[in-house]
């Protein structure tokens, strides 16, 4: 065997499953869309049997993803809702999960259902608050789930001490990963023994693609993953996972550039007399500033404000957009505006949405790769609609 060096994860990114294909000689790997494989014979059966189970799109997916996070194993699910929801099937009934009190509404909507139907429990904390961490961990909870930075309002969460501390009372810790992906944040490598991803978004890259990754650190986790993927009947489509490896070559030039445009309007709406206040990691003024600088390598792409009105000037403010999408989702090429209260996160009650801090006048932007001076031009203009 040929030694392997260990590669840069921008390397690993576009190189992995690289000139794999050993029937033609491919170097991007090929389509393989059938839903069945032939057997050899009674009792051997070849690498892949049935498509739920095995494809060669969904493990090259696996294999590359496995490998950018550090980690044993992935699995391809069918969205990221999927991927959190394969993890809980690790859980023995009524296990308690303890998880952020400002996640994305989605993960508290999957939760508290679980919780409504007797399966698990669940409590939402504060996971900046030691104390509020140390109490839910005396409750000895069987898994720490971190969303960080936390969708929409940028929260830092220290994974090295949340899963340092989630170890001691025996927890599994499990991080979302979606704002940031494995080019800018590794979850494995600072204690999470789970990272899960909505690869609808960096990933992906290219808002054309709903899909999920779990990716575990321990072979055996990884494994069982696997297995109840298979059961349950959760695993992502061979085309959407051909899509997906696709978009993810680009992921390092894209969040670069991203990321750039992103700093730059953060500091355009810090100046702004109609904002409020900004949520970003990247600007030296944020809380989460100095965590942020030690554990990821980038501030990343997302960002929110408070906007100096009330709900109504929100509406006005959003009725004219144009290069900014008004649209959910995120970590596209082209950039999206957002009203999470009434949409990523109505799913949430009232009540919760104001103990995690959404409010009716927090916007969120998914920052694109357009010039950031057409960028700036927008969100001036619809500033200046604002105050008609
Ligand atoms: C942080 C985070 N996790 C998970 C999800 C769920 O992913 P999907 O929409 O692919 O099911 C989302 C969706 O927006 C998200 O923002």
């Amino acid at each position: 065997m040929p030694h392997k060096p260990s590669y840069q994860n921008a390397t690993v990114c576009v190189s992995s499953q690289i000139g794999n294909d050993t029937a033609y000689g491919a170097v991007t790997p090929p389509l393989y869309l059938s839903s069945t494989y032939k057997f050899n014979g009674l009792d051997d059966m070849g690498k892949y049997d049935y498509g739920r189970g095995g494809n060669p799109n969904r493990d090259a997916l696996a294999k590359t993803l496995a490998e950018m996070e550090e980690g044993a194993g992935a699995v391809v699910t069918s969205s990221g809702m999927a991927a959190i929801d394969l993890v809980l099937n690790l859980l023995p009934n009524h296990a308690l999960v303890i998880a952020p009190h400002d996640c994305y509404g989605g993960t508290h909507r999957l939760l508290r259902s679980r919780q409504d139907q007797g399966r698990l429990r669940v409590e939402f904390i504060n996971q900046n608050s030691e104390r509020a961490v140390e109490r839910a961990l005396d409750e000895k909870p069987a898994l720490v789930f971190i969303e960080t930075p936390s969708n929409p309002l940028m929260r830092v969460y220290d994974i090295q001490a949340l899963s340092r501390a989630a170890h001691k009372v025996g927890a599994l810790v499990v991080c979302d990963n979606t704002f940031l992906s494995p080019a800018r944040q590794q979850p494995l490598k600072m204690g999470a023994d789970i990272v899960v991803h909505s690869s609808t978004k960096y990933i992906n890259g290219h808002s054309d693609v709903v899909g999920g990754i779990t990716v575990a650190k321990d072979e055996g986790v990884a494994e069982q993953l696997a297995w109840w993927a298979n059961c349950t009947g959760v695993t992502g489509a061979p085309f959407d996972s051909f899509l997906t490896l696709r978009g993810l070559r680009t992921l390092h030039a894209r969040l670069a550039i991203q990321e750039t445009n992103a700093l730059k309007i953060a500091k355009f709406l810090t100046d702004h007399d109609k904002v409020a206040k900004v949520f970003y990691p990247g600007l030296e003024t944020d809380p989460g500033y100095d965590l942020a600088k030690r554990q990821q390598s980038g501030a990343g792409a997302m960002l929110s404000f408070e906007l100096a009105t009330d709900r109504a000037g929100v509406g006005d403010f959003l009725a004219n957009t144009s290069l900014f999408q008004f649209a959910e989702s995120l970590g596209g090429t082209e950039s999206l505006i957002c009203h999470p209260a009434s949409m990523t996160h109505r799913a949430m009650s009232e009540e919760a949405r104001k103990v995690a801090g959404v409010s009716d006048t927090l916007i969120r932007l998914s920052v694109g790769l357009e010039h950031t001076n057409d960028q700036l031009a927008e969100l001036s203009l619809l500033f200046s609609q604002l105050s008609k």
